[in-house]
């Protein structure tokens, strides 16, 4: 099974501008699929790629212009600074899990399989999904789902897993399905699964704090010209993702001068997200939900 179709290839490659002599970050190696494109892009310059997840590793490109770190992106400047790299032209970063995360029923990504509740990007973390479950406080599980998965009704949801757990500990992914089965809309059971899951699993990995940390790692490294490419999968990730490429900040906009004029260090490249055509939906239907911006730093 491919380990995952890369999304939006074409035109998150040409977002980077990519300078042959330059030096470019995939912070999200996953199968490779956007590294191997920009090698194709590279004369003499370097790629330097990021994974937490140990998995990655088996796709590690034979390329003396490239290497992988295993590691979390959200420390990547500290990386860097190990490898004495200063400064950057180009920063990739394609967020969320890979294909690879939701085929493999072990990883217990995937309500599709019988699997025990895990969900964990990096195998070594601490926090698993069954331990969210089985310990964060009811309000604690009712904001999770309302701000990761938009759940209409995740107060229910969040009473109920409270109550059964009284009972019984959640393990299994079919057994969590199974106990909250009163709380699933009648159509769309499917989509409202997606939903919790996404939740569970941005909770885990810490996504919103990592893509945060890293959001403003990337201003201190990034040469002026140089190009920040960000794909992102949900609404919560796009809005910081906008705001930081339009304000240089994570939330709102900086003060204005006596003149009226704000301090930017981007320039737009994309005013409007790109989002995946008919064409690639038909070929990759995990593609539905991404959107692309591009800035260039001044
Ligand atoms: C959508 S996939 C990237 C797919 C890749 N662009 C390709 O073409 O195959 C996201 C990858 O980023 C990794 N990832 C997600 N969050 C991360 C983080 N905070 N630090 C490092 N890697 C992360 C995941 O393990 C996953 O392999």
């Amino acid at each position: 099974m491919e380990y995952h179709v890369p999304v939006l290839l074409q035109d998150s490659i040409s977002g980077l501008n990519i300078k042959p002599d330059g030096t470019y970050l995939d912070l999200t190696f996953g199968g490779g699929g956007h590294s191997k494109e920009i090698l194709k892009h590279l004369g003499k310059g370097k790629l330097i790629a990021f994974d937490q997840d140990a998995d990655a590793e088996k796709n590690i490109l034979d390329d003396n212009r490239f290497s992988l770190i295993d590691g979390n992106f959200r420390f990547f400047l500290n990386y860097l600074k190990f490898h004495k790299i200063n400064a950057v032209d180009g920063i990739l970063a394609d967020l969320g899990v890979s294909s690879h995360h939701f085929d493999q029923p072990e990883r217990g990504f995937s309500f599709r399989f019988d699997a025990p509740l895990d969900m964990r990007m990096n195998q070594d973390a601490e926090m698993s999904a069954a331990g969210i479950l089985n310990s964060y406080n009811e309000d604690e599980l009712r904001n999770i789902f309302r701000k990761y998965g938009e759940i209409p009704n995740a107060g229910k949801l969040a009473a109920k897993i409270a109550q059964r757990r009284n009972e019984k500990q959640f393990n299994s992914t079919f057994d969590f399905v199974e106990a909250i089965k009163t709380c699933l809309p009648p159509r769309n059971d499917y989509k409202y699964l997606a939903k919790v899951f996404q939740a569970i699993r941005i909770e885990v990995n810490n996504e919103i704090d990592c893509l945060s940390e890293m959001l403003l790692q990337t201003l201190l490294v990034l040469k002026p010209g140089g190009r920040l490419v960000i794909i992102t999968y949900h609404s919560l990730e796009d809005r910081l993702v906008k705001n930081f490429m339009k304000y240089g900040m994570l939330d709102g906009q900086p003060e204005k001068d006596i003149y009226g004029r704000m301090e930017i260090p981007f320039k737009l490249i994309t005013r409007k997200a790109i989002e995946p055509n008919e064409n690639e939906l038909i070929i990759n239907s995990r593609a539905r939900s991404a959107r692309l911006r591009i800035a260039e730093k001044i």
